[in-house]
């Protein structure tokens, strides 16, 4: 009855988690959540206001299936600004997310016979996505040993002729590296080269720590800026997930395509939540600094607990909110019924026993590691890594 287009999608490996967390809590059972992906935080104070202000003017109606040209023309000021990037408004599009906006990008590039170069660990979309287009998602594996950083050889050895697009996300879910100017650049020529597009997702670019720098591979060459897809969003950065406003900036017949497929799909995002974003992209940076700065104090207690846990190492993330503890050492040892052999048992078993949601690695392509988001306060970090900590002690 269904199309193969839905036989060949996998669910997402987290389905079967959010179902147990439910059961648990319904039961009564208190679990501390690291498993999702979206800051803690409540959307800064002046974004709300302009949204309730946005309702009061009227912006209730259909707006360009694209988004309004006030926000679009915001954007471009601020990749201006903040990336060093020159788009005009009709080189950019607002859609429901950033997740509307790959998507589409996805639709326009690519299809059956097409390939599609993705790093792994990877955020578990990306494969769904291709595999939506009828394209072939081909993935590169990363080494833990390299802090999950690009291996542009690597990468350059899984080009072939079918190569349509190589998905970048940088800062990165789940791994939190950050690639150097150098190996941007490395790959924005090769991609030239090659004829191949770049969808660079930036969604994270804001939440860097140690003095990290964000590159946008566009800025690297004019050439491969004509190459590229930018993605960013309101979502991490201004704490507005549930606000569904993401966007793309690329060349100009790309983005029309888009905006021909939006258009039909879902028309233009929500009108108030377009009118706030304006008031995101303007004036937060306060806000958006004292978001980091709470980040940063729990990565760094995050990552130093777990690595006090024996049989745990963790690499320091760089951006984004998640660790990435390789778990790898307790795979084969039991306590009572469990018996650990993947990710996802670990990941059962830490909910059941240590009363705490993680993601499991094999969603994102690794086994040996689980996904700890520290977007929870400081004292449920510090309650489920002891938590988490007493669990693993049982595994023998
Ligand atoms: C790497 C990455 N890209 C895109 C998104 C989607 O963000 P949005 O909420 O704007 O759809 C996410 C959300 O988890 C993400 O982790």
């Amino acid at each position: 009855m269904f199309t193969s287009r839905i036989k060949k999608m996998t669910p997402s490996a987290t389905i079967e988690i959010t179902s147990k967390i439910a059961e648990l809590k319904k039961s009564g059972v208190e679990i501390i959540a690291f498993n999702v992906g979206e800051p803690d935080f409540d959307t800064p104070k002046n974004i709300r206001e302009k949204a309730k202000e946005g309702l009061d003017l009227g912006h209730t109606r259909y707006t360009p299936a694209s988004g309004t040209i006030e926000l679009r023309e915001e954007i471009a000021k601020k990749l201006y600004k903040d990336n060093n990037l020159k788009y005009t408004y009709k080189e950019i599009i607002v859609s429901n997310g950033a997740k509307q906006s790959i998507m589409n990008a996805l639709f326009v590039l690519c299809e059956e016979g097409d390939e599609v170069i993705i790093p792994s660990p990877y955020w578990v979309s990306y494969i769904e996505m291709v595999k939506l287009t009828g394209a072939k998602p081909v993935m590169v594996e990363l080494e833990e040993k390299d802090n999950f950083n690009l291996n542009v050889e690597k990468i350059k050895k899984s080009i072939t002729s079918k190569t349509k697009c190589v998905m970048l996300n940088s800062p990165n879910n789940p791994t939190g590296a950050i690639y150097s100017e150098n190996q941007l650049r490395e790959i924005g020529n090769i991609c030239v080269k090659n004829d191949i597009f770049i969808l660079a997702d930036e969604i994270y670019e804001k939440l860097i720590y140690d003095g990290e720098k964000h590159i946008s591979i566009g800025t690297l060459s004019e050439e491969i800026k004509e190459k590229t897809i930018l993605i960013n969003g309101v979502s991490k950065t201004y704490a507005m997930t549930g606000w569904r406003i993401g966007y793309a900036a690329g060349p100009e017949n790309i983005v029309k395509a888009m905006t021909d497929i939006q258009g039909h799909m879902t028309t233009g995002p929500n009108a108030p939540a377009q009118y706030a974003s304006i008031e995101a992209l303007r004036n937060t940076e306060e806000a958006v600094e004292a978001m980091v700065v709470e980040f940063d104090k729990r990565r760094k207690y995050i990552v130093d607990r777990l690595n006090s846990i024996e049989g745990i190492s963790c690499n320091l993330p760089k951006g984004a909110f998640y660790s990435m503890p390789n778990v790898k050492s307790f795979y084969g040892k039991s306590f009572g019924n469990y018996k650990i052999e993947n990710s996802m048992d670990i990941t059962n078993y830490l909910l059941e026993e240590a009363r705490i949601a993680v993601a499991p690695g094999e969603a994102f392509g690794i086994n040996n590691n689980i996904r700890i988001a520290y977007s929870n306060s400081m004292k449920n970090i510090k309650e489920g890594m002891d938590q988490m900590e007493e669990a693993l002690k049982k595994l023998k």
